[in-house]
Parts: C-alpha cells; structure tokens; sequence
C-alpha cells in the first residue's frame, strides 16, 4: 500500500494546541486513518538558514517541520499568501495588493519546502498538498525529478478568471496548478471557476467532456471533494462537555436566557463586522429580545502582523462596544465577545447550548463551523443554523436559514425566525442536515480524493534520482 504525505503551510503537531482552521482537522484526521507523513512549516521562524527537518513519531504518523528565516517568512506568509492570495479567493479586492518581492519569497519557500520535502520521499508514496499557500510546490517537486501521483486541495474558494486575472503572475499560477494529478476544490462553483481559468489560457478544448483538463502532454482531473466532519466524534465530545465545568458556568450565567453562539478565526472574510451590525439591528427591530438573548460570539485572533487584521479587530472592538454600551443592563450583556480559542471538546459543547448558531461569511471555502453546529446538537432539541449563502457549506445545508451576510436586515429577521421556530421544524431542518453529515463526513472526503490519487498513479516507482532521466 502507498503512504500518504501530506504537505501544508501550518500544521498540527502533537500536544500542541490545535492549528486553527478546516485544513489542520482534515488533514490530521486523513493522516489518522492511514499513517504516514505531514511535512510543513513549524510554526517557528529563525534568522539562520533552514537546517533539515525535524521529525517526530506519534501514533502512527511522522511529522516533518521546517522553519523558515524570518524576513522570507513575512513575505512569503504575511505577504503573498495573505494580502494577495486570501483576499483575492476570496473576492476582496480591495484588499489586496500585489508586490514582487513577495510573490519572489512565495517561490522560493515552495522551492525550499520541496527540496526539504525530497529526501524523505519513498518511490510509492502519493503526495497531496494542501491550500494556497503551497500552489507552485507541485512543479518545484516534478522539477527535481518527482513523477508519480501529485494531488492538490484548496480549502479556500477560487475565483473565476475575471476576478483571477487582476493577479500578474496569473497564468503562472493556473499552469502550476497542471503540474497535479488531481485537483480538488470544495464546490462546483469553484470547480467551475478553475475551469474558466483553464478555458481562457489553453482554449476550451482543453476541458475534456469527462471533467478532466488535457494540457500538453499532462491530463489531471479537477473534481468537487466538500470537506466534511467527523460527526461521531463532534457528537460524542459535545455530549461529555455540556457536564464539563466550563460550558456548565457558561449555561448557569445565561439565567434562562436564549444563547446564539457564533466562533470563527478573527477574519475580516468572516463577516463579523457585518453580523455585530445585524445583531443590532435585530436588537432595534424587536426589543422584545432585549434582554432575554444573550450572542457569544468566539473570535481567536488570527495572522495579527497582516495589516487588515489588526484593522477588523479593532472595527470590531468598537462595534461590540457600542452595542453593549447602547442595550447592556446591570444584569445582561448582549454581546459576548472573546477572542481567545477553547479546546475543541468545549467548543462543541457551546455550540449544543446554543439555540442559534451564526455562521455569516462573506465568502467562505467550506466553513466547518456550519457543519460542526448541527453534528453538536441534540436531535430532540436541535438549535437553529444561521448560514451565509456564499459559504461552501451552503451547498450542502439547504435546511439552514440562508441568508446573505451582507444584508443586516435580512439577518435580524432570520435570528427572530430561529428563536421562535416550533421544535418539529427544528428537529426535521436538523435531521436533514445530520444526514448529509453522515453521508459526507470527514473519512468519506480523504477517502474520495485519496482514490482518485490512486487511480492517477501509474505502477511505475514514483521519484526518481534527480539528474538521471529516467
Ligand atoms: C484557513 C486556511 C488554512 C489555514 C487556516 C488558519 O482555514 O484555509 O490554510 O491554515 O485558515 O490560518 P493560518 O494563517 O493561521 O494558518
């Protein structure tokens, strides 16, 4: 059997608090399944040059880190991969900005990850990398003579070739992209917007009927893997932290009110700004609730160097403020706003507290947050799922109540809609959504995408000696 290997910027190491974001749950629980080896940056920088990895063993999986000099780091990470790359999957192009010497140190940490990477390789092993951060890593790797299956997921959305091409380096970046053997995305939009980009560089005849990409003499197959949850684990962790000391003091200190949680990384792609603003105006329209619902809202703090983060952050200091300065009393805060992470057990369980969860991007690749909401809940007693129409996880959780983040009024109402909905709507939305869970979890996805990267490997060794041609 081939080992797997997975290779992303950030990633989870053990005993460590857990990485934040989809990518770090998916990947480890791939990992988990079947062994084998993560490679990534380790979360330190350093001012000497990058020496060999460091390796450790825990259960079944090797992981690999590399730290990187600081001065390439800022503007390989902070740089180009956040102020370039996320905003503009993500549709924001205001904040964006494009700078060479950034989109230089891209290149040349994607280089220094595969040179690192290559002598840990073994002929078998089916290589998969992860997001954004790590496009060009494919073509770095074949360069030094690797052959066999390459796949790449992107977590996050991708952007239809309107909104691509603004970037410089675009058809550099769709051509790295063919260096893969599979190609994964999380819905058919973004499927459908890689292959305008496809269209526009090779032609449409590039795009063979069956889905797959036909590029001089590569063929790789660009398919749909949505990412999903463990849904028995969420489940269980969910059930045991409702009786553990923390969610219990967060349940007594709520004195019967109604809870709406919402818990997303600190980004300004998550719509906070907009969703406190909702809020108020829910507050506004029906004061009937001031004072008997009670919005915690989770927020750790997220890629503080980059510029429009500290920016959001305080954008939202100030909107917190001035909601709980307006409504608060002696006995009730509207809004609970925390920006410091829990491990996963307590999350879980303050999202099976709550009577509504909001999740409102504004754009989103997935969003697992969505998702781990309706696995926490109690099917007898389900809360309600507030969702953003421009997340990922959309596609998939019909029965939430939709909204589009942007339009605050529209989101007021759906939070008076999911405090009053009858439990006989609550409970069949929730089934519906549990069941699409179960079907797509978290297993089924490395499961699909690990299969499609069997099946475009060939029997032959999978890296060569460099230089031997062969
Ligand atoms: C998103 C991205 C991941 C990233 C995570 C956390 O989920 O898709 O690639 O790891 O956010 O962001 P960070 O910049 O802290 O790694």
């Amino acid at each position: 059997m081939s080992r797997l290997v997975c290779v992303s910027n950030r990633i989870s190491l053990p005993r460590k608090s857990a990485a934040p974001g989809g990518l770090a749950v998916g990947v480890l629980s791939a990992l988990k399944r079947t062994g084998g080896l993560w490679f990534g940056w380790g979360g330190e920088t350093t001012d000497e040059p990058p020496g060999d990895p460091d390796l450790h063993i825990r259960e079944g999986v090797t992981y690999a880190t590399v730290d990187l000099r600081k001065r390439e780091f800022d503007l390989y990470y902070n740089g180009y991969a956040n102020q370039v790359l996320w905003p503009l999957f993500h549709y924001f192009l205001r904040g964006m900005r494009y700078n060479v010497e950034e989109r230089d140190a891209y290149e040349s940490v994607n280089r220094l990850f595969a040179q690192k990477l290559l002598p840990l390789l073994q002929p078998r092993d089916l290589i998969w990398v992860h997001d954004y951060h790590l496009i060009p890593l494919g073509r770095h790797l074949r360069e030094m003579g690797v052959s066999g299956p390459l796949g790449f997921f992107l977590h996050i959305p991708f952007p239809n070739i309107e909104m691509l091409r603004v970037l410089p380096p675009y058809a550099e970046l769709l051509r790295d992209l063919t260096h893969y053997d599979v190609v994964g995305f999380q819905t058919e939009n973004d499927l459908k917007a890689f292959y305008s980009g496809i269209e526009h560089l090779f032609g449409a005849e590039a795009i063979r009927g069956d889905g797959r990409v036909r590029v001089g003499d590569r063929t790789l197959r660009a398919e749909v893997f949505p990412i999903g949850v463990d849904v028995v684990t969420v489940q269980n962790e969910a059930m045991e932290a409702m009786s553990s000391d923390v969610v219990r003091r967060m349940y007594d200190s709520l004195m019967g009110r109604q809870l709406m949680v919402g818990v997303d990384r600190l980004d300004y792609s998550k719509g906070l700004v907009e969703r406190f603003s909702a809020y108020q105006h829910f507050l506004e329209t029906y004061p009937e609730n001031v004072g008997r619902i009670t919005y915690m809202q989770i927020a750790p703090l997220s890629r503080s160097d980059v510029k429009a983060y500290v920016e959001i952050r305080q954008s939202l200091e100030q909107a917190a403020g001035r909601t709980n300065g307006r409504f608060a009393d002696t006995d009730w805060t509207p809004i609970r706003y925390l920006n410091r992470n829990f491990p996963h057990a307590t999350l879980m369980g303050l999202l099976r507290s709550a009577h509504v969860g909001i999740v409102t991007p504004l754009r989103d690749g997935m969003n697992l947050v969505a998702k781990e909401f309706v696995a926490a809940q109690n099917p007898d007693d389900p809360g309600v799922l507030i969702l953003s129409n421009l997340a990922g996880a959309a596609r998939e959780l019909g029965s939430a109540l939709l909204v589009n983040p942007y339009d605050s009024r529209a989101v007021g109402h759906a939070i008076q809609a999911a405090l009053a909905m009858p439990l006989p709507e609550r409970r069949e939305r929730h089934a519906a959504m549990l069941q699409i869970l179960k079907r797509n979890d978290i297993a089924a996805w490395s499961r699909r995408f690990i299969e499609a990267l069997e099946k475009a490997g060939g029997s032959e060794p999978r890296v060569r000696a460099v230089g031997k041609g062969s």
